[in-house]
């Protein structure tokens, strides 16, 4: 498939996104709950129907999965996936990490995704085969070989407080475990730090398809391995999610393995 001019509009896209998140960051805008803690702003609409509306013009007959408007109705083998603003809850507090994230699937697999900072200028890409850049720089994940060296990221659903157990367990173990636990609020640029080896690893769990659809594609560009928590190659509807840079793959994975027979913590 020539994915030029997919390539041209997923730029267009992520160019229309960051100008609006940027326009809005740190200023006055309307916000509303999606739940206790979940919350969408005036940012995240008007991001995803800008983008939705360059991809649109284009592709008008590819099929759309978006946050806030969820699928659209056209069947086909074309899908693009978009977070229009991952990482609300720092916007919403003028935190300024978070990002657009836009991936295009062909028959399912992942043919490319970008994520971008508007606030940082930075601009994380891949397209399936031919590796991983940040701006115009090829990326790589980092070569830590142990745990007790590693920086770790991870991050929380918005429902933690239904069954906090296992989440908190696992935190606990590798917080322990790693030389440090990290949790900044995007998902999608978690994994692009893996790729880029400011981080060696990255877990979480029920995350949501536009939050991980592009970030997983640059990070295995980038040399990661990403699966569930069982080792299986992620697919976007696993549950779980881990990226590493390799070495500390089984070992990370080993720390997440969690039996709610033999644990005993308060909602789990
Ligand atoms: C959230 C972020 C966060 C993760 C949450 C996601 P949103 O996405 O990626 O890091 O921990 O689970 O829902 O709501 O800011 O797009
Ligand atoms: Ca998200
Ligand atoms: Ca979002």
């Amino acid at each position: 498939m020539n994915l030029e001019p997919i390539i041209k509009t997923a730029n267009a896209a992520t160019l229309m996104g960051t100008e609006i998140l940027r326009s809005y960051f740190a200023k006055q805008f309307e916000i509303r709950k999606k739940g206790v803690k979940d919350l969408v702003t005036q940012a995240d609409i008007e991001s995803e129907a800008a983008i939705i509306k360059v991809i649109q013009e284009s592709f008008p007959n590819h099929t759309i999965l978006a946050e806030e408007s969820g699928l659209s109705t056209v069947i086909s083998d074309n899908r693009w996936v978009i977070d229009p603003l991952d990482g609300t809850t720092n916007f919403a507090h003028g935190l300024p990490l978070f990002a657009v994230s836009i991936a295009f699937q062909h028959q399912g697999v992942t043919q490319l995704g970008m994520v971008a900072n508007p606030i940082s200028g930075e601009s994380f890409s891949a397209i399936a085969g031919q590796g991983a850049y940040l701006n115009d720089v090829k990326i790589t994940v980092s070569d830590t070989l142990k745990m007790v060296e590693s920086l770790l990221v991870t991050g929380f659903p918005y429902d933690i407080n239904q069954n906090p157990g296992a989440l908190l367990e696992r935190f606990d173990r590798l917080l322990l475990a790693a030389q440090a636990v990290r949790r900044l609020g995007s998902a999608a640029l978690d994994l692009c730090f893996v790729a880029c080896g400011r981080f060696d690893g990255f877990w979480e769990e029920r995350l949501n398809p536009w939050d991980t659809a592009a970030g997983e594609l640059i990070a295995r560009e980038a040399g990661a391995r990403v699966t569930n928590f069982d080792n299986q190659s992620f697919q976007l509807d696993h549950l779980e999610i881990a990226a590493t840079n390799t070495h500390i793959h089984s070992q990370l994975l080993d720390l997440l393995k969690y039996d709610a027979t033999i644990r005993n913590r308060t909602g789990g």
